[in-house]
């Protein structure tokens, strides 16, 4: 079986992917994740860790997908956004794969490998794209041969919000999951129609998450029950983009929104989602969560439609770009 391998390296998570070169199969990533003994993400020390987990992580994953490396027909991976250190891992990494086995090398979009494993495994066609990650916070739908990014965060991405007030009340990295446990049996033992006053931050298609972020951390310093800090936190911060989302649908017309992105993991937010959705007699997606924290499967896949456009990268044109953002990749594909 001919496959197209798909590496990711923009922030904590290095990883390898792979999709059948027809199409047909999606093959699990292997991937290993940085986690910072204290405070934030340090790219350097995220670049080490991700060469030193490479050659593991690539004959584990070679071996679980029972593919040979004469098979892999092509090297994908992500050029942007992210921190350099970490990008200029995988860009290594995907090089020289691509020298050695003399493969076509394609250097791809982060952002849109989020909307196309999203559409590649949930069938909808034509989305409003929720993109919530650690670093990104974004409302994004396809005009005119670009995803076009509609709305977005003014200052953080929710995620890091999530992660920087967990790391207040000492919940490590990644908080986000954590997080949706505590506020799932606070709302178990106390119901969940109680909520903290949290500052709501939409401006237009705009949101901004500094401000609930510092209210948060105030509410838990004063000795608020943080299991009720963790779910306003998510209540609030979740109908913002929610709310983008649904004025999203209403200026493009579309019916259909996708999740996509690390938060998107989230029940919650799935669920409002899924309700705002249905109130307008439209639907709503996701993938697997495997799919939506950052996979070298979706730049695999990604890649793959790229290279079925014709598009691939030439190494004099294949050095990462940490600022790439969503709407400067032309989407040539259906
Ligand atoms: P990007 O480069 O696209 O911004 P990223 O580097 O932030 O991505 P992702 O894996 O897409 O990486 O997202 C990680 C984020 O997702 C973290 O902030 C983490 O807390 C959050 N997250 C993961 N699971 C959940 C969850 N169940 N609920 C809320 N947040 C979650
Ligand atoms: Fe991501």
């Amino acid at each position: 079986m001919g496959v197209i391998l798909g590496i990711e390296s923009t922030a904590h998570t290095f990883s390898f992917g792979a999709v059948s070169s027809d199409g047909k199969d999606v093959l699990a990533s292997h991937s290993s994740l940085y986690r910072p003994e204290e405070g934030g993400i340090h790219p350097r020390e995220a670049a080490d860790h991700h060469v030193e987990s490479s050659r593991t992580l690539l004959e584990g994953a070679i071996l679980d997908w029972s593919v040979a490396k004469s098979d892999i027909d092509a090297v994908a991976f992500s050029q942007g956004p992210g921190l350099g250190p970490c990008l200029r891992v995988g860009g290594s990494v995907a090089r020289s794969i691509s020298m050695a086995l003399d493969v076509p090398l394609i250097g791809v979009n982060h952002c849109v490998a989020h909307i196309e494993i999203g559409r590649r495994m949930t069938g909808c066609i034509d989305p409003v794209l929720l993109y919530v990650s650690g670093g990104n916070t974004q409302v994004i739908a396809r005009a005119s041969g670009r995803y076009r990014v509609l709305g977005e965060t003014l200052d953080i991405g929710i995620g890091n919000m999530l992660d920087k007030f967990g790391r207040a009340i000492g919940i490590p990295f990644p908080g986000g999951p954590e997080i949706e446990r505590r506020a799932q049996s606070y709302i178990e033992e106390n119901g969940s129609d109680h909520i903290l006053d949290l500052p709501y931050a939409v401006h237009g298609t705009d949101m901004a998450f500094s401000g609930i972020l510092g209210a948060a951390i105030a509410h838990a310093k004063k000795g608020e029950n943080h299991g009720l800090v963790c779910h306003s936190l998510q209540e609030i911060s979740f109908a913002s983009c929610v709310e983008v989302g649904e004025r999203a649908m209403a200026l493009t017309g579309k019916s259909e929104i996708l999740l996509g992105g690390g938060v998107a993991c989230n029940k919650r937010i799935r669920e409002m989602t899924q309700t705002m959705a249905s109130e307008r007699g439209g639907s709503a997606y996701w993938p697997d969560w495997r799919l939506c924290i950052d996979n070298g499967t979706m730049i695999a896949e990604l890649g793959r439609r790229m290279l079925d456009a014709g598009i691939y990268t030439k190494l004099s044109d294949s050095g990462i770009d940490p600022s790439l953002r969503t709407d400067m990749t032309p989407i040539l594909w259906a």
